[in-house]
């Protein structure tokens, strides 16, 4: 992403200034140069606002005229009347319904087309203007007309049954998305053609032999960032921009989503947490850490109420009832707060169950350079270690790996020390002696990390062959990372090489095995399933990450050519037959920059997001709300079932669990995966891991006596998930806290001088000299 220090050039490329204003601040009437408060109303590019006193829009009844400056368009119709109306026909995919909510406001019915879709109450205990009281976004692209009837209807606690009308908004839509493969004489297999038939019809099933792919629910906020919180709920963080659910009255950044009914809940995030990286902790609380500086446009730094988010620790306590009641994210910089300002970093768990946080940028940005670089870490809770006591530690790796360094690939090895790549290289950093042991540089020039973002896997972990780690890294570019913005097409092609290196001493000196996938795939998402396969799914073919800075945007998309089949890879298959593209579905929706996916405790795999653009837009390649599920073969099979699964599983510690096989399954076909979804962000998979358990199965086959991690090397205290794959077929996963289920180490000499020798708002202070010594 760019942030918003790259406004001011962006505002001056063609394609955004269509816009006649930045896009953070979209909803500035035109001819004017104020900016209003950040209330839902906006008007993404590919869309059109109505006002009230537009002709088009027809009013029969009683209906008020109201003129403010807080008014779209200075006008706001209103009625108490029931039975008054209005109609209004449009043409496009979506339409949404502006006005006032407070406690005076009553029912709304609201027909489509003729049928009655919803009864919409516009009652709010507080008052707010400039609100999304009603909206579809999934028509097809036709002519429709909306109705809107006041119902004579109130709630109970609603002291009138005011209905008003401020504007609609009506989604254009885009025109059928056509899928080119960059490589013809390599065609993607089973490639969608027809983007709005597909659309339209949610929870259709596209099948591809025995996998599914299928569309069902909408995250409300953009998934920029997705982990797997609870048996029923995912988070879901993304950037302060105009998402359609709603909080306090202005748009959502963070939510909760219910993996059962598909029901969204906003958070109440208070930083940007634009770019941020995140982690559970061995407690199982999960942080998000680090973003972007304030929203703010050209004249008004207070407009969206969103704090800097560049050292922020958010914090979301364990969160484990059905409901999610209560769960929301706390933060509070004077007291909580890195040491310095982070823009794209890393976090990790690590074998203590604290988090490292790794590299990012000091600034927001696009490429990294020596200037914004913050090529150090640091941990949370803080540690009083290298003679830092609580301060950044310098990592001399990630000075050597700019430009294209940010969100470095990192995992926790079964020796506790951390393999890292950035751009082009690799090494094993080993973070209690604070050394660096360099690895072979990626073959063929290939750079793995944003803006040339690849994916990257730590392979299942197993106690036969002695916890060896293998890393597996896909996709890429070989551009030149010193090459400027202006002069790289979204049409560069990306990489198709996966690379993957067992970490042994001896292996490390064989160095990195290639391979190449069926497509090639900047920005791709490696998912591990608990048979230990690997899908890869989203991604362009062609392009860089980010938006708004190269040549031939696609919308703002810096890539093109979506890959929309996915691929299954078999880590163990013999070289040359582990890909599988022709038996795997493909999508209609288009997944580039921004995009996610995880496994989830039911066995199959969510994929959400993409939004190449500075805030919502519908204009292709668009900001995506809705959800996939992709479903593998298993999930239809008789799967097997545990039981009686005990909270905590201590290191070593052997448990014996209730298990269901199926009856043709043999101990022998009996394994049992323990697994960290990870934090997905930015085709990183943090913490993404499998670790195969010690099991016997009781003669009865209604037991299994399973043996935890060795140790925090192995798998790193903290959250997990259980799976008991029986010949091939996995169970859901059932959640266990690996460890003690204590907090990490706290060290309250570090916290004390980290808090004496940081301010909140370094970034800002940056900015402020910046300014005082008059360049941009
Ligand atoms: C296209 O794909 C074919 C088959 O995978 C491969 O041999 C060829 O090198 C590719 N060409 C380009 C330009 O990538
Ligand atoms: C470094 O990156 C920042 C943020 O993108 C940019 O403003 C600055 O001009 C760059 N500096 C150099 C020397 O390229
Ligand atoms: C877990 O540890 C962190 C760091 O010390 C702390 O902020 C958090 O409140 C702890 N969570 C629980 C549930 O105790």
């Amino acid at each position: 992403m760019l942030s918003l220090f790259h406004l001011l050039t962006l505002i001056t490329l063609p394609l955004i200034s269509s816009a006649t204003e930045s896009a953070w601040n979209g909803h500035v009437l035109p001819g004017s140069t104020n900016p209003s408060s950040f209330t839902p109303y906006y008007i993404p590019p590919g869309a059109k606002s109505y006002d009230s006193a537009s002709p088009l829009v027809h009013f029969s009844g009683k209906w008020t005229d109201s003129y403010a400056s807080r008014y779209v368009g200075h006008t706001l119709r209103s009625t108490t009347s029931k039975g008054s109306s209005i109609i209004f026909t449009f043409t496009g995919t979506g339409i949404e319904w502006f006005g006032n909510v407070d406690s005076r406001h009553g029912i709304a019915d609201v027909y489509i087309d003729g049928k009655l879709v919803d009864h919409v109450d516009s009652y709010s205990p507080t008052a707010h203007y400039q609100q999304r009281i009603f909206w579809e976004f999934s028509l097809p692209r036709a002519k429709h007309t909306i109705k809107i009837i006041h119902s004579g209807k109130r709630s109970p606690e609603s002291k009138g049954n005011i209905i008003d009308i401020d504007a609609f908004v009506v989604t254009l839509g885009t025109s059928p998305h056509q899928s080119v493969p960059l490589n013809q004489s390599a065609p993607v297999q089973n490639a969608a053609t027809d983007f709005n038939a597909a659309a339209a019809a949610p929870a259709i099933a596209l099948s591809g032999s025995h996998w599914t792919l299928s569309q069902q629910g909408t995250t409300g906020v953009h998934a920029m960032q997705l982990a797997i919180i609870s048996s029923s709920h995912a988070l879901i963080m993304d950037k302060v921009e105009h998402n359609p659910l709603t909080i306090d009255g202005h748009p959502a950044w963070g939510a909760l989503y219910n993996l059962n009914t598909h029901d969204v809940t906003p958070l109440h995030v208070k930083s940007n947490s634009f770019c941020a990286g995140g982690t559970f902790l061995s407690n199982g609380t999960l942080i998000n850490v680090g973003g972007n500086p304030v929203v703010e446009d050209r004249t008004s730094s207070a407009d969206f109420g969103d704090v800097d988010g560049m050292q922020s620790v958010r914090i979301l306590e364990p969160c484990d009832s059905g409901d999610a009641g209560g769960c929301d994210i706390y933060e509070n910089q004077a007291r909580i707060r890195l040491a310095s300002p982070r823009w794209y970093n890393t976090v990790l768990r690590i074998a203590d169950g604290s988090a490292m946080i790794l590299g990012g940028s000091r600034k927001g940005g696009w490429m990294n350079n020596a200037t914004t670089n913050n090529p150090t870490l640091e941990y949370f809770p803080p540690k009083n270690i290298h003679g830092r006591n609580g301060l950044p530690i310098e990592s001399p790796f990630l000075v050597d790996t700019l430009s294209s360094n940010l969100f470095p690939i990192a995992f926790s090895l079964p020796d506790g020390r951390i393999f890292i790549a950035a751009n082009n290289d690799a090494m094993i950093y080993d973070w209690r002696a604070n050394s660096e042991q360099r690895l072979p540089a990626l073959p063929n020039g290939v750079r793995v990390t944003y803006p040339m973002s690849g994916t990257a896997l730590l392979l299942p972990l197993d106690p036969a062959t002695g916890y060896i780690p293998e890393v597996l890294i896909c996709g890429g570019s070989t551009l030149d990372d010193k090459t400027p913005s202006w002069e790289i097409s979204s049409q560069a092609p990306a990489s198709p090489q996966c690379a993957r290196m067992l970490l042994s001493q001896d292996a490390i000196g064989a160095g990195w095995h290639v391979e190449q996938m069926p497509n090639p795939r900047i920005m791709p998402d490696a998912v591990l399933l608990p048979t230990g396969d690997v899908v890869i799914v989203n991604g362009g073919a062609s392009g860089i990450a980010g938006y708004g800075n190269v040549k031939n945007q696609i919308g703002a998309s810096n890539a093109a050519n979506p890959v929309l089949t996915s691929v299954l890879y078999r880590p163990n298959a013999p070289a040359g037959s582990r890909f599988d593209g022709a038996s795997m579905p493909s999508s209609p929706i288009p997944r580039l920059y921004h995009s996610v996916a995880t496994l989830t405790p039911n066995g199959d795999v969510m994929i959400a997001g993409s939004n190449p653009n500075l805030d919502r837009s519908e204009v292709e390649y668009g900001t995506e709300y809705r959800v996939e599920w992709l479903r593998p073969p298993y999930m239809d099979a008789e799967r097997p079932a545990l039981d009686n699964v005990p909270e905590l599983l201590g290191f070593g510690q052997t448990i014996e669990v209730g298990v269901h096989l199926p009856a043709s399954v043999q101990p022998s076909d009996v394994k049992v995966s323990l697994m960290d979804l990870g934090y997905v962000t930015h085709a990183v998979h943090a913490n993404s891991r499998l670790v195969y358990l010690q099991v016997s199965v009781s003669d009865d086959k209604q037991k299994l006596t399973i043996t935890g991690p060795p140790s925090g090397d192995v798998y790193p205290p903290g959250p997990g998930w259980l799976y008991v794959v029986a010949g091939g077929v996995p169970s859901v996963g059932r959640k266990i806290i690996v460890g003690d289920g204590h907090g990490p180490p706290v060290d309250q000499g570090a916290i004390d001088n980290l808090l004496k020798n940081t301010d909140p708002d370094q970034d800002k202070k940056d900015k402020q000299d910046k300014q005082d010594d008059g360049s941009e």
